[in-house]
């Protein structure tokens, strides 16, 4: 089987994990007999150097036009005072759109190795196992109107039903395969969109008596992240509660470097890391490349539903976990070792095993 995935590196850090994690995907395809066309895209940042736009028609076109899609990270310092329509987040958020995926798929998975790594006490953070589904094509991210002149700046948090209830949908089904439970976040005491997302998933929830729903305020969801992490298995949210609880939820896993993510439901699905472009620490090797890999093996389970290559790149993730590797924001880790040197390992790790 031959599968075509359009890669798209970006800016910063997109560049130096998303090369470890199609290193990582070629690697499997060899030893489990499957191949793959890759085909690099710009976005972002080089993007709107090379075309003046940060997502050109091309990317887009390619994109369509492949089974899958792997996106490193967006955005620079340099471009944080473009106007709207020259940002590399622009480009990003035109890439979701135009794929039309709608559920973004965040798992924040402790590996038991990196207890220590986590900023939360051992005894609290011990087992955390959650799924964050956020809403990706709706929200203030996409509300209508919008607008920024010197005066005032405007942004539109605006839900339908059916937008609501097709993530809910997702998230229930998530959940039967998982602990069925579903937590649903939102603010419901205070907003308009809230109050519909809150009906909307109660009803979608009474087709899944088997999955207990249960609801609670972002505010306050954010404050049991940290206090009793294991208390969650789905949690499903708008989109921009979605994107800062699903930071938070990265780093009691160790580091935002960690969480990989899949987002599905349009007409390609797009694989990417949570984090961002990082341009604190890139250029110099040492990002974590462990998200980006894990999102590798979230597009192997997914798009290719090649379940054994996946869980064999996972397992290797945690073989070298446990054998003491790990990029610098992974302090606990004896072994510290540069993004490339993670990758070669795991890539030793899926050759060494049985297919
Ligand atoms: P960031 O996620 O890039 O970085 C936050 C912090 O986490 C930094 O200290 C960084 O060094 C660290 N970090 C992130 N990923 C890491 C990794 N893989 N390994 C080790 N450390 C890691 O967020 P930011 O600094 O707020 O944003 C930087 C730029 O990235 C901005 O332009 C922002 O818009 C963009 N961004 C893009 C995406 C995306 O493309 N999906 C996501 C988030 C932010
Ligand atoms: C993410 C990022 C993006 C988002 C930005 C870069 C547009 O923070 O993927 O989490 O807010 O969705
Ligand atoms: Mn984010």
């Amino acid at each position: 089987m031959k599968f075509k995935v359009t890669v798209l590196p970006g800016d910063g850090i997109g560049i130096e994990v998303t090369r470890e994690a199609v290193a990582c995907l070629e690697t499997v395809a060899e030893k489990f007999g499957h191949e793959f066309e890759f085909i690099e895209q710009l976005i972002g940042g080089v993007a709107l150097d090379k075309t003046g736009v940060p997502l050109p028609d091309q990317t887009l076109e390619t994109c369509l036009a492949s089974d899958a899609v792997l996106l490193g990270a967006v955005g620079a310092p340099q471009y944080d005072n473009n106007p709207p329509k020259l940002k590399p987040e622009t480009g990003l958020l035109g890439l979701r759109a135009g794929l039309g995926v709608f559920a973004n798929l965040r798992p924040a998975f402790l590996h038991e190795t990196l207890i220590n790594a986590s900023p939360l006490k051992p005894e609290i953070v011990r087992g955390t196992d959650m799924l964050i589904v956020r809403e990706l094509a709706g929200g203030a991210y996409f509300g209508q109107p919008r607008e920024i002149t010197e005066e005032r700046g405007l942004n539109t948090m605006a839900y339908t039903a059916p937008e609501v209830e097709r993530v809910a949908r997702v998230a229930f089904e998530i959940a039967r395969g998982r602990r069925n439970k579903v937590s649903s976040i939102d603010k419901a005491n205070v907003l308009e969109s809230s109050q519909l997302w809150r009906k909307v998933v109660t009803r979608v929830g009474a087709d899944y008596p088997d999955v207990t729903l249960e609801h609670g305020y972002v505010d306050s969801c954010a404050m049991a992240l940290v206090t009793r992490p294991t208390s969650f298995d789905v949690i499903v949210t708008e989109n921009l509660f979605g994107d800062i609880l699903s930071d938070e939820a990265a780093v009691l896993t160790g580091s935002l470097g960690m969480l990989p993510s899949a987002s599905i439901g349009g007409k390609v699905d797009l694989y990417e890391p949570v984090h961002g472009s990082a341009p604190d620490i890139a250029g110099r090797g040492i990002a974590n490349p462990l998200g980006a890999i894990a999102s590798a093996a979230m597009l192997l389970r997914h798009t290719c539903k090649l379940e054994a290559p996946a869980a064999a790149l996972e397992t290797a993730i945690s073989r070298i976990l446990a054998d003491g590797y790990g990029t610098p924001d992974l302090k606990s880790q004896p072994n510290q070792v540069s993004t490339s040197e993670i990758g070669r390992h795991i890539r030793r790790h899926i050759a060494q095993s049985a297919a």
